[in-house]
């Protein structure tokens, strides 16, 4: 089966730190887009997916008719009769109250939301058009509509954060008792106004904060699944799980990335560029690899040591004598013939990824 990722390239403003590809919302360039989307969706017919994943960019910024013509088509094209996850990426400020109402009417079955810190001051640092209140607002309108399974994105690390504000977010964050949450640790990317502005972050304390939080969410019964990711009850996000499985997905849209029958392809960076080349009857693909077997060994144990299952044994061959080094420092486990990474190696995954590869 095959996961299905749908991106987004429109925002409100770009964020301080954000180098994603997406420019500002346009009305008649996301309808033009999204008929891009739907004509590049029809080139794979009908094959079955797992999961859908809109993502961006802000997907919440697109209107409701925009929203509705996309997932509806998206519906027709594949074959969803075995769909089990289908998630939609939300801005607090652009998630009102009827596009809630119309994802839920789609049979969306969860939403993640971009809160990144429950501190106003901190969140307006970081070019963020929203305030904590905005977002209570529309995390009890999503519980209110029937959502249950919801992700919160948070960042950690980023300028003027103490210590202290950052415990603050975490147990704000938790008495929402939401079923799944990720970590970003800012970080700053060329092109960027923080990188513009020459701005640091300060590794040492990026590790405190995410050690605080792998106590505390575990003090708060969520599995930390992923080096980034928490989830309760299980709630793993099943799309992302595809990626670090190294399982097929395709990518639809600008910057798109596939995996798809042993190739991996990307789309056109350039949204206008995007869009004349799929309505022109080309495809939009500017890179793309053969994976043979020695490469997708490598990237199963990537990608598969970034999750606590681990990677099988028999992907590592040749690299059973680094396995032991790391087996006696305490960075790695083996169980059922699975390596993982201890949860302290995970801030360090890095390193030791790189390691045994
Ligand atoms: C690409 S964004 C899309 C989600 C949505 N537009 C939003 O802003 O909430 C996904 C997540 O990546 C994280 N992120 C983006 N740029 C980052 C950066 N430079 N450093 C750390 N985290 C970053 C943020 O937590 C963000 O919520
Ligand atoms: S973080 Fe989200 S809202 Fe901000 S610029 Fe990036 S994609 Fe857009």
């Amino acid at each position: 089966m095959t996961g299905l990722y749908i991106h987004i390239p429109f925002c409100k403003r770009k964020c301080f730190y954000c180098d994603f590809v997406s420019v500002q919302y346009d009305a008649a360039l996301a309808d033009k887009y999204i008929s891009a989307l739907i004509k590049e969706a029809l080139s794979y017919k009908k094959i079955a997916i797992s999961t859908v994943y809109i993502g961006g960019g802000t997907p919440s910024v697109l209107s409701c008719e925009q929203l509705k013509k996309l997932i509806e088509n998206i519906k027709n094209i594949f074959d969803v009769s075995k769909l089990q996850e289908f998630t939609v990426e939300l801005n607090p400020e652009s998630a009102e109250n009827n596009k809630l109402h119309l994802l839920y009417n789609e049979n969306v079955s969860r939403l993640s939301f971009g809160l990144q810190t429950a501190n106003d001051k901190l969140l307006e640092n970081i070019g963020r058009l929203h305030n904590f209140d905005k977002f209570k607002q529309a995390y009890g309108s999503a519980l209110k509509k029937g959502f249950t399974d919801i992700n919160i994105d948070l960042m950690y690390g980023i300028q003027d954060q103490t210590l202290t504000d950052w415990e603050k977010t975490l147990d704000t964050v938790l008495n929402f008792n939401s079923s799944h949450i990720s970590l970003y640790p800012l970080t700053i990317e060329k092109g960027t106004k923080f990188y513009l502005q020459k701005t640091e972050t300060n590794p040492e304390l990026q590790r405190a904060m995410y050690e605080t939080a792998c106590i505390k969410f575990k003090n708060n019964n969520l599995s930390h699944y992923e080096i980034s990711n928490w989830a309760r009850d299980q709630k793993y996000s099943k799309h992302n799980k595809t990626y670090w499985q190294n399982n097929e997905y395709v990518g639809l849209g600008a910057a798109a990335a596939s995996y798809y029958k042993r190739y991996r392809f990307k789309n056109n960076i350039n949204i206008n560029e995007y869009i004349n080349s799929i309505l022109g009857g080309k495809d939009a693909c500017i890179e793309k690899e053969y994976i043979n077997d020695a490469v997708y060994n490598t990237e199963t144990i990537m990608l598969g040591l970034r999750l606590s299952e681990g990677v099988h044994i028999k992907y590592f061959n040749d690299k059973k004598h680094i396995i032991d080094k790391y087996l006696k420092e305490g960075f790695l486990h083996i169980k059922n013939d699975r390596v993982s990474l201890t949860e302290e190696a995970f801030f360090l995954s890095n390193s030791i990824i790189s390691d045994l590869i």
